[in-house]
């Protein structure tokens, strides 16, 4: 039995993604170990503080998606990071001993940044009516730069836009925007808008949006988080591992300092989820590609006939590849394995079509999130009740984590109340 916490931040409705990514996993550790379980809405302020609107609609949304899948109250602690002030209490002392330079050669800093100047040049571009095209794309970007010839289409790959900005922005001298400009010309963007854009990323508040404190010191929240409650094991994504090295290496230092309180807390690898969107790509809201816990019947129905299937089989007649299917790999999640041995041999003989194959994985899609449905109904029907449950675990972690707010106190001979 460990000490286990893990935090989401509230950036929407979760998906199937996030379902056999996280929250699948979370459920067998609630089981198992000492949970805590945690919306870290402070943390979605560190990049979004202009768009405090929806933030407590996705509060509220998570909570539901939580409960919805069978994260218990009984078995886990559930939280609001905003709830328990003493985070920000430690993060502002870990604040004081954590050198500037682990902050910024932190690589989810550079992500992130990555993350949020491309989809600002994405957004800039598309509203100028350039065609970002999201299929993916015939041939690689150093294929498609050597024929291209400069003329203008205004139509681009996303994967070729993305991988220019890449090689643009991991680039030891910083971002070569010189470059990225020459390139997406060549690639057939106009003129004038390409430059327009990277004036704009160059100059403009893009980058001032998470210039900011409050987002490099990200991590220095994300160890107050963790150490708060002596955590000993983290489940988090592999994009999290650098956080979770820094926030050893504040527990060591502040050990140091001071005095042995706080554990050095494992990073549990969760491995990422295997299923793409319905297009084949990482399944992603912003790719629209997604399909969600909260998504109806009909809905699911749609989105699985658009899913993308062996591009070879053109015809019913044609026989079909399984291994280059998405419809086949969700079919590994969500079919028994009788039925999938069935729709392999058919679908090679072409004896299945794959409007059928299709139909079939639908209602299992929907057979799976049936009872997550009921209960998001009964949830709705009395919300308060279950953002109780939130605020009673909010009260529980704080009872924690004043205790160790007391115990840092005396360690690093403060004032104590
Ligand atoms: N940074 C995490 C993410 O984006 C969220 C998070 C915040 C977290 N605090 C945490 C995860 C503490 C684990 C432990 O996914």
């Amino acid at each position: 039995m460990k000490k286990v916490l893990s935090g989401m931040r509230p950036t929407g409705k979760l998906h199937l993604g996030h379902y056999f990514g996280v929250l699948k996993n979370w459920l067998e550790l609630q089981e198992k170990h000492d949970c805590k379980f945690f919306i870290a809405d402070w943390h979605a302020l560190t990049n979004k503080y202009k768009e405090t609107d929806e933030l407590k609609e996705n509060i509220r949304q998570m909570i539901i998606d939580w409960l919805s899948c069978g994260i218990d109250p009984e078995k886990a602690t559930l939280f609001i990071q905003s709830g328990v002030k003493e985070h920000a209490e430690l993060a502002l002392l870990f604040s004081m001993i954590t050198p500037k330079s682990w902050l910024e050669l932190n690589p989810s800093y550079k992500d992130l940044k990555f993350n949020l100047y491309y989809q600002y040049l994405r957004d800039f571009l598309a509203g100028k009516q350039v065609k970002i095209n999201q299929t993916p794309p015939p041939e690689s970007f150093d294929e498609a730069l050597e024929k291209a010839t400069g003329k203008q289409k205004n139509k681009i790959f996303e994967e070729y836009l993305r991988e220019a900005f890449h090689r643009a922005f991991y680039n030891k001298k910083g971002i070569d925007f010189k470059w990225l400009k020459e390139v997406l010309i060549k690639l057939g963007l106009q003129k004038k808008i390409v430059e327009e854009a990277v004036k704009n990323l160059e100059e403009g508040d893009v980058g001032k949006d998470i210039d900011t404190l409050g987002f490099l010191a990200y991590p220095v929240l994300q160890a107050a988080d963790i150490l708060i409650y002596k955590a000993e094991a983290v489940p988090v994504g592999e994009d999290q591992l650098p956080h979770i090295e820094l926030t050893r290496e504040i527990a060591r230092r502040f050990n140091n300092l001071y005095d042995q309180i706080f554990p050095e807390p494992e990073a549990m690898l969760t491995e990422e989820s295997k299923l793409p969107g319905i297009d084949g790509r990482k399944m992603s809201k912003s790719y629209n590609n997604a399909i969600y816990l909260s998504d109806d019947t009909e809905t699911v129905n749609k989105k699985v006939m658009e899913m993308k299937t062996d591009p070879q089989r053109v015809r019913k007649t044609d026989p079909g590849n399984p291994e280059v299917c998405i419809v086949f790999e969700y079919h590994q999640l969500f079919t028994d394995r009788q039925t999938i041995s069935d729709i392999d041999t058919k679908c090679r003989k072409a004896e299945i079509g794959c409007v059928e194959c299709k139909k079939i994985l639908a209602e299992n899609i929907n057979r799976f999130l049936d009872p997550i449905r009921e209960r998001r109904k009964e949830i709705e029907k009395d919300l308060p009740k279950y953002e109780k449950v939130f605020q009673d675990g909010t009260e529980k972690a704080r009872a924690i984590a004043s205790d160790t707010m007391m115990e840092v106190r005396k360690a690093m001979k403060l004032w104590e109340f």
